[in-house]
């Protein structure tokens, strides 16, 4: 299908390679579930061969999912495309993705290989990869900065060796749209049995133009777009899943393509990631952001209220989104409040539900009017308690005041034994993290980055707390949401504190 553009989703691998989006299985698994229910067409789970965990994180998702394509990264050796080949042993549709990198640069200062040796080690792989699963795809790291000669050469042999997919990836985020499209209009002229294979465009946002260098790639002929849910991925990121197929939705016009992916899932996809991994979404974010449909301007408002489409060129319906209503207060009942749940497309199982059920109690009797967005936050939070909780806030108090030190007392449960620290800090919750951090007793641990925002408006907001902590040189990120906001710090912490204590996740 020529008109078929194929989304390829590597939030769990080049995104989970974002410093501090590192998920527990179970999490990846959640997440695998949501791309699937939303019609990516290929997820790619993770680099098997990296650690223990990683290899368990793709088997999971390769053996629960049951209709997409499950991709597993692999260097160009055998090692990895064992593991790879493993990892995707009970997959229904399996593909093995191996690379090496094309360019000049990479191949003389990283691989220290010539070219000739490089083309070699594709071929041998991709021939060994076919021999272990259905599908293989190629990628020549930083082609966008390869020599086009060398690379319809390395191409054609690897096609010859059995890929089906041809990935020209823009590694470091330095073409330009007009010079992305050209590459694959060239290599693909160039390359005789280029009909042979889907070509794919992987573009990182170093230069803020993933999305734009994508579609330009899709112009150029490449019609299978690899994306991330809220463009995390490396360094300045992956483009974002989101905004190139409302591109390619609401300029259908302009390039006639289709995907298939239903949009209305787009939104809380892109809810789920962000609470997951404890990166709040910008406000100003494309598409998903809390303003990305927000009228402010009085003539704005007044054409939008005339006509939408003066100033809306897409539905924040088309992508999942409602208008906050009113929903649910503190007369209201569980069953009411499952309902509402499942009308926001949230199923938890029933110890997350109660889970959930608890917090809402304690937001309904602070706050008076429990918007779908105050919702979502309690649900998520309920989800995020996914990962182990070897630490559990029991108990937290705090002093200060502009004449007083600001002072915490903290206790924390393990195992069902209590522990319980004070400390001062600059504020409560410098003092707080120290009364934990005394708890926890592990050094080096630093506070890399705290936020709090309101999850809706007026003086009884929820507020959800965001941190990253880092220790030995890796981050892991926390969250939680409480109408007080120094509570919800505290649980932010502990959270980030369990999730640094899970297994490794990734080498
Ligand atoms: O950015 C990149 O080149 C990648 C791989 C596809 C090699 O993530
Ligand atoms: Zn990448």
């Amino acid at each position: 299908m020529k008109n078929r553009v194929y989304i390829f989703d590597t939030t769990l691998r080049d995104g989970e390679q974002s410093p501090g989006a590192s998920m527990s299985v179970r999490e990846k698994l959640e997440i695998a579930l949501q791309l699937e229910r939303m019609g990516v067409d290929v997820i790619e789970a993770g680099f098997p061969v990296s650690s223990p965990a990683q290899m368990e994180g793709v088997s999971l998702v390769a053996s629960e999912l049951k209709h997409v394509t499950i991709a597993a990264f692999a260097r160009a050796v055998k090692t990895d495309l064992d593991a790879a080949a493993a990892s995707l042993a009970k997959a229904r549709h399996g593909r093995i993705h191996t690379f090496i990198a094309t360019s000049p640069i990479h191949m003389k200062h990283k691989l220290g290989k010539e070219p000739a040796q490089v083309l070699q080690m594709a071929v041998d792989a991709v021939k060994y990869a076919k021999g272990l699963a259905k599908e293989v795809e190629f990628s020549a790291e930083d082609a966008s900065r390869s020599d086009y000669g060398f690379l319809s050469e390395i191409v054609q042999a690897v096609i010859e060796a059995g890929a089906s997919i041809i990935n020209l990836p823009d590694t470091t985020g330095y073409a330009v749209p007009e010079e992305y499209q050209r590459l694959f209009s060239e290599v693909m002229a160039k390359t005789p049995n280029a009909d042979k294979a889907v070509f794919s465009v992987h573009c990182h946002n170093d230069l803020g133009m993933a999305v734009a260098n994508s579609l330009a790639g899709v112009m150029g002929g490449a019609r299978q777009v690899e994306v991330s849910v809220n463009g995390i991925g490396e360094r300045a990121g992956n483009a974002a899943l989101e905004e190139i197929v409302m591109a390619l939705s609401t300029r259908r016009d302009s390039f006639k393509l289709e995907t298939g992916i239903k949009t209305e899932e787009i939104f809380r996809t892109s809810k789920l990631l962000s609470t997951t991994i404890g990166f709040p979404i910008p406000a100003n974010k494309a598409i998903v952001g809390k303003n990305a449909f927000a009228h402010e301007s009085g003539i704005h408002q007044d054409g939008v209220l005339k006509e939408r489409s003066t100033y809306e060129i897409m539905t924040p319906e088309s992508i999942g989104r409602k208008s906050s209503d009113i929903v649910l207060g503190r007369h209201s009942g569980k069953h009411g409040f499952t309902k509402k749940l499942a009308e926001l497309g949230y199923e938890p199982d029933r110890e997350a539900l109660e889970k959930a059920w608890q917090r809402f109690t304690e937001v309904a009797d602070k706050k008076k009017e429990v918007f779908d967005d105050d919702l979502v936050a309690i649900v998520e939070d309920a989800l995020h308690a996914s990962v182990p909780e070897t630490w559990k806030l029991a108990y937290v108090n705090f002093t200060g005041g502009n004449t007083s030190i600001p002072t915490a007392t903290v206790v924390l449960e393990k195992n069902g034994e209590r522990f319980q620290e004070a400390a001062t800090g600059d504020g409560p919750v410098d003092a707080i993290y120290g009364a934990v951090n005394r708890i926890v007793n592990i050094p080096g641990v630093v506070l890399e980055q705290y936020s709090l925002s309101a999850v809706t408006g007026g003086m009884d907001a929820l507020g959800e707390a965001t941190v990253s902590i880092r220790w030995e040189n890796k981050l892991y990120s926390g969250r939680a949401a409480a109408t007080d906001v120094v509570l919800a710090s505290c649980r932010a912490y502990v959270n980030a504190i369990n999730r640094m204590l899970m297994p490794m996740r990734k080498a």
